[in-house]
Protein backbone atom coordinates (compact mmCIF):
# COMPACT_ATOMS: atom_id res chain seq x y z
CA UNK A 1 0.00 0.00 0.00
CA UNK A 2 1.10 3.38 -0.35
CA UNK A 3 1.67 5.82 2.29
CA UNK A 4 -1.24 8.00 0.49
CA UNK A 5 -3.65 5.38 0.88
CA UNK A 6 -2.89 4.07 4.14
CA UNK A 7 -3.43 8.22 4.97
CA UNK A 8 -6.99 8.21 3.02
CA UNK A 9 -7.97 5.10 5.22
CA UNK A 10 -6.91 6.51 8.24
CA UNK A 11 -8.45 9.86 7.89
CA UNK A 12 -11.48 7.92 7.26
CA UNK A 13 -11.79 5.24 9.75
CA UNK A 14 -9.84 6.63 12.48
CA UNK A 15 -10.38 8.30 15.51
CA UNK A 16 -7.92 11.45 14.84
CA UNK A 17 -5.90 11.06 18.42
CA UNK A 18 -2.80 10.80 16.40
CA UNK A 19 -1.25 12.52 13.13
CA UNK A 20 1.52 10.87 11.68
CA UNK A 21 2.58 11.57 8.64
CA UNK A 22 5.01 8.48 7.76
CA UNK A 23 4.07 4.92 7.33
CA UNK A 24 5.91 2.13 8.39
CA UNK A 25 6.01 -1.31 7.05
CA UNK A 26 9.51 -2.93 8.36
CA UNK A 27 11.51 -2.72 10.39
CA UNK A 28 15.24 -4.83 11.53
CA UNK A 29 17.24 -4.18 14.48
CA UNK A 30 18.15 -0.36 14.63
CA UNK A 31 16.19 0.38 11.26
CA UNK A 32 12.66 0.98 9.84
CA UNK A 33 10.96 1.28 6.40
CA UNK A 34 8.73 3.09 5.08
CA UNK A 35 6.04 2.52 2.06
CA UNK A 36 8.06 3.89 -0.21
CA UNK A 37 11.08 1.95 0.98
CA UNK A 38 12.96 4.71 2.12
CA UNK A 39 15.47 3.51 5.40
CA UNK A 40 15.38 4.97 8.58
CA UNK A 41 17.62 5.43 11.78
CA UNK A 42 15.20 4.66 14.42
CA UNK A 43 16.06 6.29 17.79
CA UNK A 44 12.96 6.06 19.18
CA UNK A 45 12.23 2.54 19.82
CA UNK A 46 8.77 2.76 19.22
CA UNK A 47 8.92 5.32 22.69
CA UNK A 48 11.33 2.84 24.35
CA UNK A 49 9.62 -0.33 23.44
CA UNK A 50 11.89 -1.96 20.99
CA UNK A 51 14.67 -1.77 23.13
CA UNK A 52 16.48 -4.79 21.41
CA UNK A 53 15.44 -3.78 18.42
CA UNK A 54 12.95 -4.47 16.10
CA UNK A 55 11.86 -8.16 15.17
CA UNK A 56 15.10 -9.46 17.44
CA UNK A 57 15.07 -13.40 16.13
CA UNK A 58 15.30 -14.71 19.76
CA UNK A 59 11.85 -12.74 20.34
CA UNK A 60 10.39 -13.21 16.90
CA UNK A 61 10.87 -17.04 17.01
CA UNK A 62 9.75 -17.24 21.14
CA UNK A 63 6.27 -15.49 19.76
CA UNK A 64 5.56 -18.07 16.60
CA UNK A 65 6.60 -20.60 18.90
CA UNK A 66 4.40 -20.22 21.38
CA UNK A 67 1.61 -18.49 18.76
CA UNK A 68 1.47 -22.03 17.16
CA UNK A 69 1.26 -24.08 20.85
CA UNK A 70 -0.96 -21.71 22.82
CA UNK A 71 -2.14 -18.35 22.70
CA UNK A 72 -4.06 -17.36 25.86
CA UNK A 73 -6.10 -19.23 28.32
CA UNK A 74 -7.65 -17.24 31.20
CA UNK A 75 -6.17 -16.56 34.50
CA UNK A 76 -8.71 -19.02 35.68
CA UNK A 77 -6.51 -21.70 34.39
CA UNK A 78 -2.55 -21.67 35.50
CA UNK A 79 -0.42 -21.64 32.37
CA UNK A 80 3.35 -22.46 32.24
CA UNK A 81 5.08 -19.11 31.28
CA UNK A 82 3.35 -16.41 33.27
CA UNK A 83 5.16 -17.61 36.96
CA UNK A 84 8.61 -18.38 34.82
CA UNK A 85 8.19 -14.53 33.88
CA UNK A 86 7.38 -13.43 37.34
CA UNK A 87 10.41 -15.49 38.43
CA UNK A 88 12.16 -13.91 35.94
CA UNK A 89 11.31 -10.86 37.02
CA UNK A 90 11.05 -10.88 40.70
CA UNK A 91 14.88 -12.65 40.67
CA UNK A 92 16.41 -9.39 38.48
CA UNK A 93 14.62 -7.00 40.98
CA UNK A 94 13.91 -7.21 44.44
CA UNK A 95 12.30 -10.55 45.15
CA UNK A 96 8.60 -8.94 45.02
CA UNK A 97 5.22 -10.90 43.48
CA UNK A 98 3.94 -9.52 40.26
CA UNK A 99 0.84 -9.13 38.58
CA UNK A 100 0.28 -8.96 35.11
CA UNK A 101 -1.64 -6.59 32.77
CA UNK A 102 -1.35 -5.02 29.09
CA UNK A 103 -0.28 -1.90 28.77
CA UNK A 104 1.80 0.87 31.25
CA UNK A 105 -1.43 2.84 32.11
CA UNK A 106 -3.17 -0.67 32.87
CA UNK A 107 -0.11 -1.43 34.93
CA UNK A 108 0.00 1.88 37.25
CA UNK A 109 -3.55 1.51 38.10
CA UNK A 110 -2.90 -2.13 39.23
CA UNK A 111 -0.44 -0.35 41.52
CA UNK A 112 -2.43 2.73 42.52
CA UNK A 113 -5.40 0.15 43.36
CA UNK A 114 -3.04 -2.20 45.17
CA UNK A 115 -1.71 1.47 47.36
CA UNK A 116 -5.66 2.38 48.09
CA UNK A 117 -6.41 -1.50 49.46
CA UNK A 118 -3.00 -0.72 51.20
CA UNK A 119 -4.07 1.95 52.88
CA UNK A 120 -7.98 1.16 53.26
CA UNK A 121 -7.60 -0.10 56.61
CA UNK A 122 -5.22 2.47 57.90
CA UNK A 123 -7.42 5.34 56.78
CA UNK A 124 -4.89 6.44 53.87
CA UNK A 125 -5.84 6.77 50.30
CA UNK A 126 -4.21 10.29 49.06
CA UNK A 127 -1.33 9.83 46.33
CA UNK A 128 1.09 12.32 45.95
CA UNK A 129 2.29 12.88 42.50
CA UNK A 130 5.11 15.09 40.84
CA UNK A 131 4.88 17.75 38.32
CA UNK A 132 6.14 16.93 34.87
CA UNK A 133 4.87 13.24 35.61
CA UNK A 134 3.54 10.90 33.43
CA UNK A 135 1.38 7.67 33.84
CA UNK A 136 -0.98 7.36 31.32
CA UNK A 137 -4.24 8.10 30.06
CA UNK A 138 -6.80 5.96 31.64
CA UNK A 139 -8.61 7.93 34.25
CA UNK A 140 -6.63 7.26 37.50
CA UNK A 141 -3.41 7.31 36.05
CA UNK A 142 -4.53 10.30 34.47
CA UNK A 143 -5.15 12.09 37.69
CA UNK A 144 -2.12 11.58 38.28
CA UNK A 145 -0.52 12.91 35.37
CA UNK A 146 0.33 16.45 35.42
CA UNK A 147 0.68 17.88 31.96
CA UNK A 148 -2.72 20.23 31.44
CA UNK A 149 -2.84 19.48 27.74
CA UNK A 150 -3.58 15.62 28.57
CA UNK A 151 -6.11 16.58 31.22
CA UNK A 152 -8.02 19.26 30.08
CA UNK A 153 -11.75 18.18 29.07
CA UNK A 154 -11.64 15.17 31.42
CA UNK A 155 -13.01 17.02 34.31
CA UNK A 156 -13.97 16.02 37.03
CA UNK A 157 -10.68 14.34 37.61
CA UNK A 158 -10.63 11.45 39.59
CA UNK A 159 -9.84 12.39 43.92
CA UNK A 160 -7.49 11.72 46.08
CA UNK A 161 -4.21 12.66 44.22
CA UNK A 162 -1.92 15.63 44.98
CA UNK A 163 0.90 17.11 42.98
CA UNK A 164 4.24 18.59 44.34
CA UNK A 165 7.60 19.75 42.00
CA UNK A 166 9.48 16.84 41.38
CA UNK A 167 13.29 16.74 43.14
CA UNK A 168 12.02 19.25 46.10
CA UNK A 169 12.20 17.46 49.44
CA UNK A 170 10.57 20.24 50.89
CA UNK A 171 7.95 20.35 49.24
CA UNK A 172 6.53 17.22 49.42
CA UNK A 173 7.09 16.85 53.40
CA UNK A 174 4.86 19.99 53.89
CA UNK A 175 2.51 18.11 51.59
CA UNK A 176 2.28 14.71 53.37
CA UNK A 177 -0.89 13.69 55.36
CA UNK A 178 -2.11 11.30 57.50
CA UNK A 179 -4.44 10.57 54.79
CA UNK A 180 -1.53 10.18 52.64
CA UNK A 181 -0.99 6.47 51.29
CA UNK A 182 1.94 6.73 48.42
CA UNK A 183 4.20 8.75 46.45
CA UNK A 184 4.09 8.19 42.99
CA UNK A 185 7.09 8.83 40.98
CA UNK A 186 9.16 8.43 37.67
CA UNK A 187 12.69 7.95 38.68
CA UNK A 188 13.85 9.60 35.59
CA UNK A 189 10.66 11.37 34.02
CA UNK A 190 10.38 10.57 30.41
CA UNK A 191 7.29 11.99 28.33
CA UNK A 192 7.89 15.68 30.89
CA UNK A 193 11.31 16.25 29.73
CA UNK A 194 13.95 13.50 30.59
CA UNK A 195 14.16 14.85 33.98
CA UNK A 196 16.54 12.70 36.04
CA UNK A 197 15.21 12.47 39.57
CA UNK A 198 18.27 13.37 42.09
CA UNK A 199 20.41 10.87 44.15
CA UNK A 200 20.21 12.22 47.18
CA UNK A 201 16.20 13.61 46.69
CA UNK A 202 15.18 9.94 46.33
CA UNK A 203 17.45 8.75 49.31
CA UNK A 204 15.55 11.28 51.07
CA UNK A 205 12.34 10.21 49.76
CA UNK A 206 12.53 6.66 50.91
CA UNK A 207 13.25 7.35 53.86
CA UNK A 208 10.46 10.24 54.32
CA UNK A 209 8.18 6.68 53.06
CA UNK A 210 9.72 5.01 56.13
CA UNK A 211 9.04 7.49 58.39
CA UNK A 212 5.29 8.31 57.76
CA UNK A 213 4.58 4.68 56.58
CA UNK A 214 3.71 5.75 52.46
CA UNK A 215 4.38 3.71 50.44
CA UNK A 216 6.77 4.36 47.26
CA UNK A 217 5.60 3.39 43.93
CA UNK A 218 7.60 3.82 40.81
CA UNK A 219 6.65 3.77 37.40
CA UNK A 220 9.57 2.38 35.27
CA UNK A 221 7.24 1.90 32.23
CA UNK A 222 9.87 4.14 30.22
CA UNK A 223 12.73 4.32 32.12
CA UNK A 224 13.17 0.69 33.45
CA UNK A 225 14.01 -2.95 31.20
CA UNK A 226 17.59 -1.69 30.71
CA UNK A 227 17.50 1.61 29.73
CA UNK A 228 19.39 3.18 32.00
CA UNK A 229 22.06 0.16 31.65
CA UNK A 230 20.41 -1.59 34.75
CA UNK A 231 17.87 -3.68 34.90
CA UNK A 232 15.39 -1.48 36.46
CA UNK A 233 16.18 2.27 36.86
CA UNK A 234 15.90 1.87 40.71
CA UNK A 235 18.78 -0.15 41.02
CA UNK A 236 20.78 2.66 39.46
CA UNK A 237 20.08 4.64 42.43
CA UNK A 238 19.75 1.88 44.65
CA UNK A 239 16.78 2.99 45.68
CA UNK A 240 14.15 0.33 46.48
CA UNK A 241 10.57 0.90 46.15
CA UNK A 242 7.51 -0.96 48.08
CA UNK A 243 5.92 -1.33 44.23
CA UNK A 244 6.89 -0.86 40.54
CA UNK A 245 5.50 -0.84 37.09
CA UNK A 246 6.81 -2.04 33.83
CA UNK A 247 5.58 -2.36 30.69
CA UNK A 248 7.11 -0.79 27.05
CA UNK A 249 10.40 -2.63 26.38
CA UNK A 250 9.19 -5.60 28.28
CA UNK A 251 7.66 -7.62 25.30
CA UNK A 252 10.25 -5.62 22.72
CA UNK A 253 6.75 -4.73 21.30
CA UNK A 254 4.33 -7.12 22.12
CA UNK A 255 2.17 -5.66 24.76
CA UNK A 256 2.38 -6.74 28.36
CA UNK A 257 2.22 -4.54 31.46
CA UNK A 258 2.89 -5.72 35.43
CA UNK A 259 3.62 -4.28 38.64
CA UNK A 260 5.38 -5.93 41.30
CA UNK A 261 5.18 -5.60 44.88
CA UNK A 262 7.51 -6.07 47.90
CA UNK A 263 6.88 -10.12 49.05
CA UNK A 264 5.86 -8.39 52.33
CA UNK A 265 2.78 -6.60 50.54
CA UNK A 266 2.24 -9.66 48.39
CA UNK A 267 -1.29 -10.40 50.25
CA UNK A 268 -2.25 -6.93 50.08
CA UNK A 269 -4.43 -7.92 46.81
CA UNK A 270 -6.17 -11.10 47.59
CA UNK A 271 -7.91 -13.54 45.47
CA UNK A 272 -11.11 -11.33 43.46
CA UNK A 273 -9.53 -7.83 44.49
CA UNK A 274 -7.58 -7.29 40.53
CA UNK A 275 -8.16 -9.46 37.46
CA UNK A 276 -7.22 -8.91 34.03
CA UNK A 277 -8.46 -10.93 30.96
CA UNK A 278 -5.91 -11.14 28.79
CA UNK A 279 -3.16 -10.00 31.40
CA UNK A 280 -0.09 -12.66 31.41
CA UNK A 281 -1.15 -14.67 28.61
CA UNK A 282 1.24 -17.33 27.49
CA UNK A 283 1.79 -15.58 23.74
CA UNK A 284 2.87 -12.36 26.10
CA UNK A 285 4.72 -13.78 28.74
CA UNK A 286 6.99 -16.29 26.20
CA UNK A 287 7.69 -12.66 24.58
CA UNK A 288 8.72 -11.39 27.79
CA UNK A 289 10.83 -14.30 28.68
CA UNK A 290 12.60 -14.31 25.32
CA UNK A 291 13.56 -10.38 26.57
CA UNK A 292 15.28 -11.66 29.82
CA UNK A 293 17.24 -14.46 27.88
CA UNK A 294 18.11 -12.19 25.14
CA UNK A 295 19.80 -9.29 27.73
CA UNK A 296 21.78 -11.94 29.51
CA UNK A 297 22.94 -14.10 26.83
CA UNK A 298 23.73 -10.25 24.81
CA UNK A 299 24.68 -8.51 27.67
CA UNK A 300 22.52 -5.73 26.77
CA UNK A 301 22.86 -4.23 30.11
CA UNK A 302 26.72 -3.82 29.26
CA UNK A 303 26.33 -2.25 25.76
CA UNK A 304 23.68 0.42 26.81
CA UNK A 305 26.34 1.72 29.19
CA UNK A 306 29.01 1.53 26.81
CA UNK A 307 27.20 3.00 23.86
CA UNK A 308 25.29 5.71 26.52
CA UNK A 309 28.59 6.81 27.29
CA UNK A 310 29.96 7.01 23.97
CA UNK A 311 26.83 8.77 22.52
CA UNK A 312 27.09 11.38 25.68
CA UNK A 313 30.17 12.21 24.45
CA UNK A 314 29.38 13.08 21.21
CA UNK A 315 26.52 14.71 22.31
CA UNK A 316 28.99 16.80 25.05
CA UNK A 317 31.12 18.03 22.08
CA UNK A 318 27.95 18.88 19.94
CA UNK A 319 26.77 21.03 22.90
CA UNK A 320 29.91 23.43 22.38
CA UNK A 321 28.91 24.30 19.47
CA UNK A 322 25.35 24.53 19.04
CA UNK A 323 24.36 27.66 21.19
CA UNK A 324 20.72 26.72 20.96
CA UNK A 325 21.44 23.70 23.54
CA UNK A 326 20.32 24.79 26.85
CA UNK A 327 20.99 21.35 28.82
CA UNK A 328 22.08 17.53 28.29
CA UNK A 329 20.24 15.18 30.97
CA UNK A 330 21.51 11.55 29.74
CA UNK A 331 21.47 8.30 32.05
CA UNK A 332 22.65 5.18 29.73
CA UNK A 333 20.71 5.22 26.78
CA UNK A 334 17.45 7.81 27.75
CA UNK A 335 18.77 11.31 26.49
CA UNK A 336 17.04 14.61 26.84
CA UNK A 337 18.71 17.73 25.05
CA UNK A 338 16.96 20.81 26.28
CA UNK A 339 16.88 23.86 23.54
CA UNK A 340 15.77 27.20 24.00
CA UNK A 341 12.81 27.09 21.68
CA UNK A 342 10.66 24.75 20.08
CA UNK A 343 12.10 20.93 18.66
CA UNK A 344 8.97 19.98 16.67
CA UNK A 345 11.05 20.91 13.34
CA UNK A 346 14.09 19.94 14.57
CA UNK A 347 11.98 16.45 14.76
CA UNK A 348 10.71 16.75 11.47
CA UNK A 349 13.94 17.80 9.62
CA UNK A 350 15.20 14.35 10.82
CA UNK A 351 12.95 12.21 10.25
CA UNK A 352 13.42 13.77 6.22
CA UNK A 353 16.58 13.13 6.67
CA UNK A 354 16.70 9.89 7.70
CA UNK A 355 16.92 9.66 11.32
CA UNK A 356 13.53 8.91 13.87
CA UNK A 357 13.93 10.80 17.48
CA UNK A 358 11.64 12.05 19.73
CA UNK A 359 10.49 15.38 21.28
CA UNK A 360 9.16 15.33 25.35
CA UNK A 361 7.56 18.36 25.48
CA UNK A 362 8.40 21.76 23.90
CA UNK A 363 11.83 22.41 24.25
CA UNK A 364 12.97 18.87 24.73
CA UNK A 365 14.71 16.38 21.86
CA UNK A 366 14.27 12.82 23.47
CA UNK A 367 16.99 10.11 22.27
CA UNK A 368 16.11 6.57 22.90
CA UNK A 369 17.73 4.24 20.56
CA UNK A 370 17.51 0.39 20.71
CA UNK A 371 20.02 -0.70 23.80
CA UNK A 372 21.88 -2.57 21.17
CA UNK A 373 22.56 0.57 19.28
CA UNK A 374 26.41 -0.08 17.76
CA UNK A 375 28.76 2.68 17.90
CA UNK A 376 28.64 3.02 13.80
CA UNK A 377 25.07 3.56 14.07
CA UNK A 378 25.45 6.34 16.71
CA UNK A 379 27.90 7.90 14.35
CA UNK A 380 25.43 8.03 11.81
CA UNK A 381 22.45 9.15 13.75
CA UNK A 382 24.69 12.01 14.95
CA UNK A 383 26.43 12.84 11.77
CA UNK A 384 22.47 13.48 10.52
CA UNK A 385 21.38 15.03 14.27
CA UNK A 386 24.79 17.41 13.67
CA UNK A 387 24.10 18.43 10.45
CA UNK A 388 20.70 19.77 10.90
CA UNK A 389 21.70 21.69 14.08
CA UNK A 390 25.02 23.49 12.94
CA UNK A 391 23.70 24.54 9.09
C1 LIG B 1 6.37 6.63 32.52
C2 LIG B 1 5.17 6.13 31.78
N1 LIG B 1 4.15 5.60 32.46
C3 LIG B 1 3.05 5.13 31.84
C4 LIG B 1 2.94 5.21 30.48
C5 LIG B 1 1.69 4.71 29.82
O1 LIG B 1 1.96 3.53 29.13
P1 LIG B 1 0.94 2.99 28.03
O2 LIG B 1 0.96 3.95 26.90
O3 LIG B 1 1.49 1.61 27.66
O4 LIG B 1 -0.39 2.89 28.67
C6 LIG B 1 3.97 5.76 29.72
C7 LIG B 1 3.85 5.89 28.27
O5 LIG B 1 4.55 6.62 27.62
C8 LIG B 1 5.12 6.23 30.39
O6 LIG B 1 6.13 6.79 29.73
Amino acid sequence: MKTEQINELQEKYLIGTYSPDIALVKGQGCYVWDTAGKKYLDFTSGISVCNLGHCHPVVTEAIQRQAAKLVHVSNLYMNEIQPQLAEKISTKSFGGKLFFANSGAEANEGMIKFARKWGSDKGKHEIVYMNRSFHGRTLATLAATDKPKFREGFNPHMGGFVHVPFNDIRKLEQTIQDRTVAILLEPIQGEGGVYPAEQGYLDDVRNLCDEKNILLLFDEVQCGMGRTGHYFAYQYYNVEPDAMSMAKALGNGFPIGAFEVKEKWAKVLAKGSHASTFGGTPLACSAALAVFDVMEKEDILFNCQKMGQYLEGKLVSLVKKCSSIKELRTIGLMIGIEFDGAVDAIVKEAAQSGLLILSAGENVVRLLPPLVVTQTEIDQGMNIFEKILLT
